[in-house]
């Protein structure tokens, strides 16, 4: 079984940089564009797409499902999360969210919970890029957005999956 992974691991676990960095921001930025089209919204209506890229390269995607019974609602990014996992993935090296912007220069941020999903995945240096329908508007890291957070190693599970 493939523990959790935790305090990680950033070394033989980065996303590409430079050239190849720039097209897997772009790859996730267009599939969390695509998948944000088929988000099922109807009580906000407001659309969320992410997108996360395992150790294998491979690159997951969700978009947000609301509920009329409204906590039952998913983010995006879990929905992308539940697909990395039931592929076999068990790391995030790199994600995108997409949603609308209502501020030039503010894009979309992950929810708290959702910073603490991907943190299950993802080291302190996991780059999240940050897109409206139209521009990426930054990106941040984990560690950002989630500092000092509560991980697999504070349950005493240490070290990468297998
Ligand atoms: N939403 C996401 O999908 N991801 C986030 O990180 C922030 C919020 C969704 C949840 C809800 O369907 C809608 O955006 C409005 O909150």
């Amino acid at each position: 079984m493939n523990a959790p992974t935790d305090s990680l691991p950033d070394a033989g676990a980065t996303p590409p940089s430079g050239a190849d960095g720039d097209a897997l921001a772009s790859s996730l930025v267009l599939a969390a564009r695509r998948v944000r089209e088929r988000a099922y919204a109807p009580y906000s209506g407001f659309a969320v797409g992410a997108a996360v890229v395992d150790e294998q390269g491979r690159i997951h995607v969700g978009c947000n499902v609301e509920n009329a019974a409204y906590p039952q609602g998913l983010c995006a990014e879990a929905g992308a999360l539940a697909a990395l996992v039931a592929s076999g993935g068990r790391r995030v090296l790199a994600a995108a969210v997409v949603g609308a912007s209502h501020a030039a220069d503010r894009p979309v941020m992950p929810c708290g919970g959702c910073r603490q999903r991907l943190r299950e995945f993802a080291g302190p240096s996991m780059a999240i890029w940050l897109a409206d329908e139209h521009r990426v508007l930054g990106h941040r890291t984990l560690d950002q957005l989630l500092p000092e957070g509560f991980g697999p190693a504070d349950l005493g599970r240490a070290g990468p999956a297998t």
